[in-house]
């Protein structure tokens, strides 16, 4: 059924004017950066504004955008739901006096705009899916869902995605098997799409691109950064490394609860754009446009229309309340003594991960103490975000540190009163190899980690990532630092190694259980997404 209207729409842009990026080697993409309104009014009130900040968003395209990305929870609230119907032909921007599907108007509004700036675009809402004729139906009358919907150029439909991973949601509900997202569109570029939290995991996110082959994902976030690893532009970056693909991903923007990060990150070339709001506790409301190679994968040249974000190793930002890596103390790791131009080595082991750390810094040349400390760790173990919902990660790398205690790794300096010589406290590293043997398992995502005091990823023109071989018992790999770099958080390894212990063919955390590991997690609730449910509850 698909493909019949995907040809279709194909025919029909042959004589339209913005579908041109179906001949192309790039299309145009948007993200959102985007501050929802929390507060100063009634949920409706609310979700006007919100709205009205969405169509200039828009506006602000000109037209331009093949599709736009707006984050996860920063539209409607649970006081303000819609119905979101499934994929079809009909438009939803039509004036409908007494709507009967249980659209609102706020979606109604949004599929016009779509007509109007002739692009794709992708929202999420809250949705209430009616079910009083089923028996498993909720006492309150629906099913509450947080939903991502795809509409096309004429506003209609074409993709609709309920989340699945979902974090500290308890109102909301799940479908009883994982969707599996995917849209064509009239560019010919197929994309699938996920929300936040999956991101972490391996169903349904990592499937879309192992078993459906996806080239092109999109994820509409809202998550709360975590230091040293697991910061939201970092981690973007390092997904679509360590995959190869084209991820666009839309980030709520709400820094002083540690919530940022939006980009487009075009495989292992690196960021084509994005933002962190590091430097301001006020979120931003910010548009980021870039050309998106319609082949992520490097042999494909890049055309001279592309650009790649810069290195953004600086200036530090400070502003964004992150959290922070809450099992350092099970991490076996090392202080880096401040040795003066002399190169280093160290090999560490936690149960079946060991790695070798090479590395040479310089120091400023007055004897004023560094802004950070160092320590190079590994960590084997279990990684618990929810009752029945945990990663095992295998990770060893460099960390800042604020002092020489581990319990200080993962802070960032706080700016000093007067900062004269920021610049003369920072070490300097001229070289910096990591080396790892990484078990093999079925399910696991290897990706770097690299974070500047800037609070984004490093470059591929700044590091350098080989897989030294394999076998059927490890993966060798080894992450080098390209040239000497000053401002430093992180320089990692991080392996996702997902629900290692989960019996086959259960998603999630399957059994639950801690088979086999040895640091059994009595933590949870850190990490990622705060709700927006509880600023618009009232
Ligand atoms: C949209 O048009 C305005 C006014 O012509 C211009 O300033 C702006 O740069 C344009 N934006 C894009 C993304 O093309
Ligand atoms: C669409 O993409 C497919 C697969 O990448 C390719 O074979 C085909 O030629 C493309 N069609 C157009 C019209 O670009
Ligand atoms: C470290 O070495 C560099 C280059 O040799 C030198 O300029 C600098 O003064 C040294 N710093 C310290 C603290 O000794
Ligand atoms: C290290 O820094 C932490 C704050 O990050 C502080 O609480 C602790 O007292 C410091 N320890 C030392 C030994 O300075």
């Amino acid at each position: 059924m698909c493909g019949k209207c995907v040809l279709l729409l194909q025919l029909l842009c042959a004589a339209v004017a913005g579908c041109g990026a179906a001949g192309r080697d790039y299309y145009t993409a948007g993200v959102v950066e985007f501050r929802p309104a929390v507060s100063g009014g009634s949920s409706e009130q609310l979700l006007e504004e919100n709205l009205a900040a969405y169509l200039e968003l828009i506006d602000a395209a000109n037209g331009t955008a093949d599709i736009l990305i707006f984050p996860e929870g920063t539209l409607n609230s649970q006081l303000q739901l819609t119905a979101v119907p499934a994929p079809s032909w009909r438009s939803l921007c039509h004036i409908v006096v007494a709507p009967v599907d249980g659209v609102a108007t706020f979606l109604r509004h949004l599929a016009c705009a779509a007509v109007a700036a002739e692009s794709y675009l992708v929202l999420n809402v809250k949705e209430r899916e009616r079910c009083d004729r089923d028996a498993d139906c909720p006492p309150r009358g629906f099913r509450l869902y947080n939903t991502n919907v795809v509409l096309d150029r004429s506003g209609a439909v074409v993709s609709r995605y309920r989340k699945w991973n979902l974090y500290l949601e308890p109102q909301l509900n799940r479908t009883p098997e994982p969707e599996y997202a995917i849209f064509e569109t009239d560019f010919n570029v197929t994309f699938g799409h996920f929300i936040c939290f999956d991101m972490l995991f391996h169903t349904p996110a990592q499937e879309l691109v192992e078993r459906y082959s996806i080239q092109h994902l999109i994820v509409t976030k809202m998550f709360k950064s975590e230091l040293p690893f697991l910061t939201a532009s970092q981690f973007q970056q390092g997904w679509a490394w360590a995959n190869n693909v084209n991820l666009l991903a839309a980030g709520a923007s709400l820094p002083h609860g540690g919530i940022s990060g939006s980009g487009i990150y075009a495989g292992r070339r690196g960021a084509l754009v994005r933002r962190m709001v590091g430097d301001t506790h006020v979120g931003q409301r910010q548009l980021l446009l870039a050309r998106v190679p319609r082949y992520p994968q490097l042999e494909q040249e890049l055309g001279p229309e592309l650009e790649l974000d810069v290195e953004r190793a600086g200036p530090a930002q400070r502003q964004l309340a992150m959290l922070q890596q809450p099992q350092f103390e099970d991490f076996t790791s090392s202080l880096v003594p401040l040795l003066n131009g002399s190169r280093q080595q160290q090999r560490l082991c936690q149960q079946d991960l060991c790695c070798d750390f090479e590395l040479q810094l310089e120091l400023p040349g007055d004897a004023t103490q560094p802004e950070y400390s160092y320590r190079v760790g590994v960590f084997v173990g279990q990684r618990r975000y929810e009752e029945e919902q945990y990663s095992v990660v295998r990770l060893c790398g460099l960390f800042a540190c604020r002092n020489e205690s581990v319990y200080s790794c993962g802070q960032l300096a706080t700016e000093e009163a007067a900062e004269p010589a920021a610049n003369s406290r920072l070490v300097a590293f001229s070289w910096l190899r990591i080396r790892g043997e990484f078990v093999q398992r079925r399910r696991q995502l290897l990706m770097p980690s690299t974070l500047s005091a800037a609070l984004y990823a490093l470059q591929a023109t700044e590091f350098e990532w080989a897989w030294l071989g394999a076998d059927s018992a490890v993966t060798r790999v080894e992450l080098k630092l390209r040239k000497t770099h000053t401002q430093l958080l992180t320089f990692g390894i991080y392996g996702n190694y997902f629900d290692e212990f989960a019996d086959d063919g259960l998603p999630g955390g399957g059994g639950g259980g801690a088979r086999g590991v040895a640091v059994a997690m009595p933590w949870q609730q850190l990490l990622m997404l705060l709700l927006l449910l509880s600023y618009h509850g009232g």
